[in-house]
């Protein structure tokens, strides 16, 4: 934990003075963790997935330096080569230094998506952007369908978006009757009927 929160502190440094940058990558890593979770990713992936939402927009900076603009490809251009720089610096081992590079090269490309780690950050990104680029409720609702994969990713869209379409599975009592008990059992605590 304690080098992935150095990455994030990292970042903000990295995106000092730019509070709309710093709150994009924090909200990123927020969803991409909590759809990680749900979806039980193991450990390994879902820390490289938690480092990639963090650095996955650091090639705005260099590209905006570079070319004076910042589309997808210019990020996917300038980006890994930045995130190998920073994490090197704090030490991440070279086989996840790799592969959040090669996310963060990949992250706008929604074709050939694959590994979990790619999917959810992909889907965590678009949950933090249809919002944030304040998108059309039609855009956002095909866009979900075409790239939404994950379970917990299309209910959060839905839960977001389009609340009133919202249908609960039918066991959805059930499962919450189930959770309490697990939560009850966890924490010894015994409830007389
Ligand atoms: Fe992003």
């Amino acid at each position: 934990m304690g080098r992935l929160n150095n990455l994030c502190k990292e970042m903000i440094g990295f995106y000092r003075g730019d509070p709309a940058r710093i709150q994009h990558f924090m909200k990123v890593r927020g969803f991409a963790k909590l759809i990680g979770e749900e979806e039980g990713l193991d450990e390994k992936t879902l820390y490289i997935l938690e480092a990639a939402a963090c650095v996955h927009d650091i090639g705005i900076r260099p590209a905006l330096e570079k070319y004076g603009k910042e589309n997808g490809s210019l990020q996917e251009k300038e980006g890994p080569a930045e995130a190998e720089k920073m994490m090197k610096l704090l030490g991440f081992d070279q086989e996840v230094i790799e592969r959040v590079s090669f996310l963060v090269g990949h992250h706008h490309t929604y074709t050939g998506i694959e590994g979990m780690d790619y999917q959810i950050l992909v889907e965590a990104d678009f949950l933090v952007n249809y919002f944030e680029n304040n998108m059309d409720r039609e855009t956002v609702r095909k866009s979900v369908e075409k790239i939404f994969r994950t379970e917990s990713g299309k209910r959060i869209a839905q839960e977001m978006f389009f609340p009133e379409e919202f249908v609960m599975s039918e066991t959805w009592a059930q499962d919450g009757l189930q959770e309490l008990d697990d939560f009850i059992e966890s924490q010894g605590i015994y409830i007389r009927q």
